[in-house]
């Protein structure tokens, strides 16, 4: 695993944004796994402008959701499919045909998890996904404990969870109790990982994640296990981290061809 500590989320929105954009320009057609929150705004942001300004030509990417509420009406604003349609696909110029996710209204949700994992096999495989981390440590809607070898399932959120994406809903109490999410076992099959944290409310799921123990209880520990994870924090996500100081020489001394 490699930890890339950058000063803000501005920057880490900036150097993810580099990332795929060399992506696309090896594999054009390349299919992006996206998360929705906060934290990867600054990715959509960056990477909208170096299309717009001709740096980078994704027309042909291809975009995929990571997880979804169960039981939101179709087309309601804060459906992850509404969020990731607004935020990522048309900033992008994409049209709808290059974004797949699962079917969080579908009636029989189980079998819309499995034709979602199907369907991700079928598109040949993510080729980078975009992971944010919970304050609990989740990764996708991961909640502590779920399976490491987890498919894509139907999951209850955390009471934590609900109240930290309450702000995204009139009240608390229409946050959904129940989300599809890509198991931890669907998303280690993506080619490459990154997650991005910021802000000093993930530095203990971040040191935990990364310098603490694989363990199911701990969601995002599973990147260990991954040939190709990247995790770019800023200073305030990264403030719990013991080896701040080795990830920052490794880093600085690093050609910069490789890329993260
Ligand atoms: C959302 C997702 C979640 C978020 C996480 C952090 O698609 O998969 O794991 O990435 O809850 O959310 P923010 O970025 O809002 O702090």
């Amino acid at each position: 695993m490699e930890v890339v500590i950058v000063p803000d989320a501005v920057a880490g929105g900036e150097l993810i944004a580099e990332t795929i954009a060399a992506l696309l320009s090896r594999k054009p057609g390349a299919l992006l796994g996206v998360a929705t929150g906060s934290t990867p705004l600054p990715v959509y942001e960056a990477l909208a402008a170096k299309a717009a300004s001709g740096a980078v030509d994704v027309s042909r990417a291809r975009i995929c959701q990571l997880d979804e509420y169960v039981g939101l009406p179709a087309g309601h604003p804060e459906s992850y499919r509404s969020v990731v349609l607004r935020e990522v696909v048309r900033p992008l110029g994409l049209g709808e045909d290059a974004f797949m996710g699962p079917d969080g209204a579908a009636g029989d949700i189980a079998a819309a998890c499995a034709e979602y994992d199907r369907a991700l096999a079928e598109a040949g495989g993510v080729d980078l996904q975009l992971l944010g981390i919970g304050t609990d440590g989740h990764i996708g809607f991961n909640e502590p404990c779920s399976s490491l070898a987890s498919r894509t399932r139907i999951k209850t959120l955390t009471r934590q969870t609900r109240q930290d994406n309450a702000r995204f809903f009139d009240s608390p109490e229409e946050v959904p109790h129940h989300v599809i999410t890509q198991g931890i076992g669907t998303i280690l099959e993506a080619r490459h990982l990154v997650l991005l944290a910021t802000g000093e409310a993930k530095a203990e799921a971040v040191a935990l994640a990364v310098e603490g123990p694989l363990a199911a209880v701990v969601p995002a520990s599973a990147l260990q296990l991954h040939p190709h994870a990247t995790v770019v924090v800023d200073e305030a996500a990264a403030s719990g981290l013991k080896l701040a100081d080795y990830f920052r020489d490794t880093y600085a001394a690093k050609p910069q061809w490789q890329g993260i």
